[in-house]
């Protein structure tokens, strides 16, 4: 294809991409099926991949991440972040609306928005495309997180439409939707990591991390509700947000123009009973001024505007028992305590347990079994106890003394320097360990064995016939056929389930083809402790095989990208136990994958053999292609720059922290151009 049709090509593709991404993720009316949407993004993958120089700065194949952010830099905000004057209570509103209309007249109206419980962010357009996202900071310094900020699909990397201003700054919340918070905890809490404690700790967290492709996966959404800009001529708010609106921002339906403060509290109400249904969490409903003339009229005080206040909801809070204290056991060994209080009404549903995270909080709240507890629903999803009824309290209560011991396989509980929790270390033989650690081994984004879900796992267990994950490779239908468990349902019916021919070769087969997936996923299914994910990809495209993986020390571990001494630890941890060795050994000689298949690029020469490389920064093709070709011509790829390291290979905007410390080790580097020569 001749130049200027690969150009006009990648135009049309990008545009059609970009526009359909709007329809799903900003209007939530999709037109082509995903597939479709696939197949447009794979072809323009491929052809910015050909033609590097001819992507759009609007090319929506940034919105899957990739680049990698070790320090962030600050920037001034155009106009200072200020946060809003709140209030609990319907007086104090009325009192606002008198200070407002001693300034404005007795002509207001207001606009009420959702209070959005993420983390606002400051985008700034020009000439129509995003040009940078700044986190609040301190209101007047913020980080840049524009690389992160482009994985969010409804945030517009170009606007749409003819009559774009020049430059925009545009504020808005992120936040992480429910379902994705629940589906991220409980990823972490499989991998031994801490669960973020709601989704605003979360957003904040996603935010900041520095693997950018990381943040695309976790589907982090925003609604916008500000604009300023200068030659604007909007008369008011509403009108901004129609504006924003048609340019391709994602603004809420759920906001109204009221023309009393019966109006706004109208709203209020309405949105406190909707709050629970809602796919993500809300504080309160922020209520504006809105006329800019009238804004401009009343102005601000030094932290928030004088034309808008938050009005946020009570946390809703009822006393209750505390009846007893259970703890359970997790996959990594985790024991969580867990109240069992007595039934109460409280925001909409019957709570009857809540978390009481570790033993720190249990002696902080110095909580005891009888008391009288307050119960708290707040943003969190979990309710949580809050308080003790101190007055209330038993005369011959005693504190609660945490379990010292295993309550599943009676083992002495141990606590590592500087974490809260206790853990039990018997990880080959307590039950609760073994049957997350199968459960774990066949999920659908580690082995992917589904015909075994659905209690099969718990009833191989309980048989006896699987104790390990190397012990699935030796079933066959003799042992399988006719295992049978009772299972008593939510509703205490109880159900007979057993295996018959059907769902034992169907079973065996799943068993037989997970012997095809790719070693970074067995890696993954293996469970070590921080080894998720994007870990397990890590450590498989760095090593190469198990063997060498196990046989590293950990300075060769720490040279891996992003593996740092925790993880490092519970690696060599693990290949220490013997016990891991040999499962090891029986998974090896069933035929599952233990090293990179290395499609097509293997072993190209020697050319680079000894030598250790450090990639940095945006090349004409994909860092992963420049690593596969590092290792193919026999070099290796490290992550942070040591005296060990040979060259850094340098990028565009490579991180100014391997480049100092390059030049401090006298380390060359080296540009694409120079090392497209050495292998060439
Ligand atoms: S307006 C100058 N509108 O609440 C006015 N803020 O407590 C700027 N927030 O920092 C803010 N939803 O992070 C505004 N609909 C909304 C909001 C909202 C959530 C957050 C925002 C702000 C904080 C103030």
């Amino acid at each position: 294809m001749a130049e200027t049709n690969i150009a006009e090509r990648i135009k049309y593709l990008t545009d059609q991409i970009n526009h359909h991404n709007y329809l799903y993720y900003v209007m939530a009316q999709p037109q082509i099926s995903d597939y479709e949407f696939d197949m447009l993004l794979e072809e323009l993958t491929r052809v910015e991949m050909e033609h590097p120089e001819l992507a759009l700065p609007d090319s929506p194949t940034q919105r899957v991440g990739g680049f990698i952010t070790k320090e962030f830099a600050s920037f001034e905000h155009k106009i200072p972040m200020l946060s809003l004057g709140n209030t609990y209570s319907e007086e104090e509103l009325r009192d606002f609306d008198t200070r407002v209309r001693k300034v404005a007249g007795n002509n207001v109206q207001y606009v009420c928005e959702l209070k959005f419980d993420g983390v606002s962010i400051s985008l700034n357009y020009r000439n129509g495309l995003l040009f940078r996202a700044l986190t609040r900071g301190d209101g007047v310094r913020g980080d840049d997180v524009t690389t992160n900020v482009k994985t969010i699909r409804s945030i517009p990397l170009k606007l749409q439409g003819n009559s774009v201003p020049d430059e925009i700054e545009v504020r808005g919340e992120i936040f992480m939707p429910r379902n994705a918070f629940d589906a991220l905890n409980e990823e972490r809490v499989e991998i031994g990591e801490t669960p973020f404690a709601n989704p605003r700790n979360s957003t904040a967290g996603t935010l900041k991390m520095q693997d950018s492709a990381e943040v695309a996966r976790r589907r982090l959404e925003n609604y916008c509700y500000f604009l300023a800009g200068d030659n604007l001529t909007f008369a008011t708010h509403a009108e901004s947000l129609a504006a924003l609106k048609s340019w391709g921002f994602r603004i809420s339906d759920q906001t109204r123009v009221c023309n009393s403060m019966d109006e706004v509290w109208q709203f209020i109400l309405e949105a406190g009973k909707k709050r629970e249904t809602l796919p993500y969490d809300i504080d309160g409903v922020v209520i504006k001024v809105n006329s800019l003339a009238q804004q401009q009229a009343l102005g601000f005080t030094a932290k928030s505007p004088r034309w808008a206040i938050a009005y946020k909801y009570k946390a809703e809070r009822v006393a209750t028992l505390l009846l007893s204290i259970d703890y359970q056991v997790g996959r990594t060994g985790t024991v969580t305590p867990v109240a069992n209080l007595q039934p109460v009404k409280l925001a909409g549903t019957i709570v009857k347990r809540a978390s009481l995270h570790n033993a720190d909080i249990i002696e902080k709240l110095d909580v005891r079994i009888g008391d009288s507890v307050y119960v708290e629903k707040g943003g969190e999803i979990i309710p949580k106890i809050v308080g003790v009824e101190i007055e209330n309290r038993d005369l011959f209560s005693q504190p609660v003394a945490f379990i010292t011991h295993c309550p599943e396989c009676g083992t002495a509980l141990i606590r590592n320097p500087g974490e809260a929790a206790w853990y039990c270390p018997n990880e080959d033989d307590c039950p609760p360990q073994i049957k997350g650690k199968l459960e774990h081994f066949i999920s659908r984004r580690a082995m992917n064995i589904e015909s075994l879900g659905e209690g099969k796992v718990e009833m191989l267990y309980e048989s006896g016939l699987v104790r390990n994950v190397a012990d699935l490779y030796g079933l066959n239908n003799e042992k399988l056929i006719g295992l049978t468990k009772v299972i008593t349902s939510d509703d205490q019916k109880e159900k007979k389930i057993s295996i018959r021919e059907k769902s034992a070769e169907n079973i065996l087969k799943g068993v037989e083809s997970s012997k095809n997936v790719p070693f970074e996923r067995v890696l993954y299914a293996l469970g070590i402790r921080y080894v998720g994910e994007t870990v397990a990809k890590k450590l498989a495209r760095h090593f190469g095989s198990i063997e060498k993986l196990q046989s590293a020390g950990t300075d060769e571990l720490l040279m891996a990208e992003e593996i740092g001494s925790k993880i490092a630890a519970s690696i060599i941890d693990y290949f220490a136990n013997p016990k891991h060795r040999e499962i090891i050994g029986r998974l090896r000689i069933a035929g599952l994958e233990f090293e990179n298949r290395n499609e097509g690029s293997a072993n190209l020469s020697d050319k680079l053999s000894g030598k250790v490389f450090v990639v940095s920064g945006v090349f004409s093709r994909s860092r992963d292609d420049i690593k596969s070709l590092i290792e193919a011509h026999g070099g290796k790829n490290a992550g942070s720059v040591s005296k060990n390291t040979s060259y850094v290979l340098a990028g565009e905007n490579m991180g100014p922290e391997k480049r100092k410390k390059a030049e401090q080790l006298h380390v060359p580097i080296i540009s694409e151009d120079d090392f497209n020569a050495m292998i060439a």
